[in-house]
Formats: C-alpha cells, sequence, structure tokens
C-alpha cells in the first residue's frame, strides 16, 4: 500500500486527479466512482481539466459503488443523481456509459448480481475511487463484512445513517438499507485509490493502513491488494 499526505484537500485533489488522468490517456478506462463529500474536489479537477485542457472521458466508462434501497434512481440523494450531478453530467461521459445500482429494482439481489456481472463483461474496473467512512466502511461494506463479500443487500448501522443525516432533511429520511459493491468485488478493480480528508477520518485511516485485515475495519481489505494507494491530508493522517 502506497500513502501519500499532501498539506491540504486541494492538493490531494489535484493529485487523484493526475492519477486518474494518467489512466485515461492511455486509453478505454472503467472507472469506479464514489460518492460522499470525500471526492467532490476530485471531481471538480477533472471537470476543470476537461473544460480547460480537453482532458476526454469519452472512452471511458464509469460504475458506480452503492445505492439506498428504496430512493427513487431520480431522487436528489440517490447516488445515481448525485454522480451525475456532482461528475459526470459535466464532462463528455457518455450517459449510457455510466453504470447505477438500481435502488429500487423489484428483485434486489437480483439487480446485485446484474451490477456485479457488468462489472466483469465491462472488463473490470481500472480505478476505483473511495472514501472511507468513520468507522472504517468503504462503499457502504459497514464492519464485520466480509472482505470476500459480493454486491448484496446491507443495513446501515446507526453512526453512518447519522453521519449521511446531513444530505437528507432530517435522519428518518436516511434509508437503512442499501445496495453496495462487496469488498471481494471492490478488491477486484485493478487500482484502489482511497482518499481521506481531516481529522474526522484520522482514526479510520490508521486502523486502515497500519491496523490488522480485519472486517471489522473494512478498508483494511486494502492492505491485501496489490496496487492501493492511500491519498490523505496532514489531518487525516494524524494518527499514522
Ligand atoms: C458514504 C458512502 C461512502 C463514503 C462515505 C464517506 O457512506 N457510501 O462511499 O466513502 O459515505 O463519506 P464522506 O466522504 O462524505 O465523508
Amino acid at each position: 500500500m502506497e500513502i501519500i499526505i499532501l498539506p491540504d484537500p486541494n492538493a490531494v485533489a489535484r493529485t487523484a486527479a493526475d492519477i486518474i488522468q494518467a489512466r485515461l490517456e492511455k486509453g478505454r478506462t472503467v472507472l469506479g466512482l464514489a460518492t460522499g463529500s470525500t471526492p467532490l474536489g476530485t471531481y471538480e479537477e477533472l471537470i476543470r481539466r476537461h473544460c480547460d485542457a480537453g482532458l476526454s472521458f469519452a472512452d471511458a466508462e464509469a460504475f458506480t459503488l452503492d445505492e439506498y434501497l428504496g430512493l427513487p434512481p431520480d431522487h436528489p440523494e440517490s447516488y445515481r443523481s448525485v454522480i451525475r450531478r456532482e461528475f459526470t453530467d459535466n464532462v463528455d461521459l457518455r450517459d449510457t456509459a455510466v453504470h447505477s445500482i438500481d435502488g429500487q429494482a423489484k428483485d434486489p439481489e437480483a439487480e446485485a448480481t446484474r451490477f456485479d456481472t457488468a462489472i466483469q463483461a465491462a472488463g473490470g474496473v481500472d480505478i476505483q475511487i473511495l472514501g472511507i467512512g468513520t468507522d472504517g466502511h468503504i462503499g457502504f461494506n459497514e464492519p464485520m463484512s466480509s472482505l470476500a463479500s459480493r454486491t448484496r443487500i446491507k443495513t446501515l448501522t446507526k453512526q453512518t445513517r447519522l453521519d449521511n443525516a446531513r444530505f437528507f432533511p432530517s435522519l428518518d429520511d436516511v434509508p437503512y438499507h442499501v445496495l453496495t459493491q462487496g469488498l471481494g468485488t471492490i478488491r477486484e478493480a485493478r487500482h484502489l485509490l482511497l482518499i481521506g480528508l481531516g481529522q474526522a477520518k484520522a482514526r479510520a485511516v490508521a486502523a486502515a493502513a497500519e491496523g490488522p485485515v480485519t472486517a471489522a475495519c473494512p478498508a483494511s481489505a486494502l492492505q491485501l491488494h496489490p496496487h492501493a494507494t492511500v491519498l490523505i491530508d496532514t489531518p487525516a493522517a494524524s494518527q499514522l
């Protein structure tokens, strides 16, 4: 695991964008896109490079990491909507090349299998962008998720619902269940790029990078990956 500590979120965003740009310039690229506030600076930087410097995503495909169960796809907080609004609608990624999980699928288990199969059919993910939850979750793989898990239904912990309540009118509006790529699914990406910003993530980052590999800290699964990069700012590095 490569750990890169940078002075501030802007430097982290630029470095993440450099890594993604270098991959895009090699040719067809399958991106794995995370939601949450952490990657927003990286998406802004990529949009800026698209608008100002012609960085093209025309040959790219993208897969989202997870989705709230029960939210309509056009709900403003569905991850399908968020990733389009914050990133893919602002670059030249074709709409049909952005794959998300249907949180309203009649058969969520079949939807989970369909999504895993679609990732494989696309040739797998080249770069998977990841944030990290305060409890060490990645995607919505909460603590005690199997390190071999596939895309499936999960129940959110109270902490994650509290953390994500800021995006909803009230805590009661935060869904209890989600569909998420599993840790086994995520680990099949060829390059994992985990971004951590701020003091609130310091404990989770330290557990992921320096603690034991354990389902108690899902992000510790990155230690098993041959090409994992952890990009953090100084406050997020404070417990290393
Ligand atoms: C959610 C998402 C994760 C994200 C996490 C952290 O739980 N499912 O993919 O990493 O939030 O969010 P933030 O970056 O806003 O701290």
